[in-house]
């Protein structure tokens, strides 16, 4: 069974002291999701410290910290940017190819694949958005052209690890989400396209009265949820939803196969 992933994107949000808040609030809860994976994602710039309390301790194997973007290259004149060797020393995770990289800092899909193979080569574990613009008739066969472009030459076990996260551009930050039901279409093509194993998220306007329905779905693995992520007690029942529709899908499995 595929453990269910919460990743919470907190952008370009949060002093240092909000997000010791943010973070120990969540730390203080993370053992008890025995089956939720716990994602953070802050600033990179608060990286380094909150890594000192979380995985430097390894007091919490199911609570992560991620990346929201990396460059592809270990070292060189790249102003303002954080290379794989960096993140590598402060997260597990990275977040590649978001819509807001992809569109107000205009990140080509080339770059995105390089930075996946970047991610793979230095053992850091890609979070891979990838969404439409806009619904129209169509949006669902150029999403998974795109996926196919971005996986080409990576291995089975890689495209197995991987952490996709359809994020329609449209429902990012808008307030109005896909419906579970188009966003199970969706992740059930990048099924296809890619494994069993493949944890796929939804991500655009999660919130505490939506989140079940898209954790319900068959091929939905988890979430990546921004402004709600902030939201210490909003997130932290999330992650219980995903906890709890995980037990109860262990338990059916286990009858099913007993
Ligand atoms: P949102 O953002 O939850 O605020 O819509 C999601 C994202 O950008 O990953």
């Amino acid at each position: 069974m595929r453990k269910k992933l919460i990743a919470g994107n907190w952008k370009m949000n949060l002093t240092l002291a909000d997000a010791y808040l943010l973070a120990g609030g969540v730390m203080k809860e993370a053992e008890s999701f025995d089956h939720t994976k716990i994602v953070l994602c802050p600033p990179a710039v608060w990286l380094g410290l909150l890594s000192e309390h979380t995985i430097h301790t390894k007091q919490f194997p199911d609570l992560h910290l991620g990346a929201q973007n990396m460059h592809f290259k270990e070292s060189g004149a790249y102003t303002g940017e954080i290379s794989p060797l960096m993140v590598k020393e402060v997260a597990e995770y990275v977040i590649l190819g978001h819509s807001e990289r992809t569109h107000l800092f205009k990140e080509s899909v080339a770059m995105v694949g390089e930075k996946l193979r970047s991610a793979f080569e230095h053992q850091i574990s890609p979070i891979l958005c990838i969404g439409e613009d806009e619904k129209v008739d169509g949006s669902i066969r150029l999403i998974i052209q795109r996926l196919n472009h971005l996986l080409a030459g990576l291995s089975t076990e890689q495209v197995e690890s991987l952490v996709v996260a359809y994020e329609p551009v449209w429902a990012i930050g808008t307030g109005n989400p896909a419906t579970p039901e188009y966003a199970q279409a969706v992740a059930e093509e990048i099924r296809r396209a890619t494994s069993v194993k493949t944890r796929i998220l939804y991500g655009g306007s999660v919130d505490l009265a939506n989140a079940k329905g898209f954790l319900e779905q068959a091929d939905i693995d988890g979430l990546l949820i921004g402004g709600t992520s902030l939201k210490l007690n909003d997130f932290l029942k999330i992650c219980k939803c995903a906890d709890d529709l995980a037990i109860e899908n262990n338990t059916r499995y286990y009858k099913i196969s007993n």
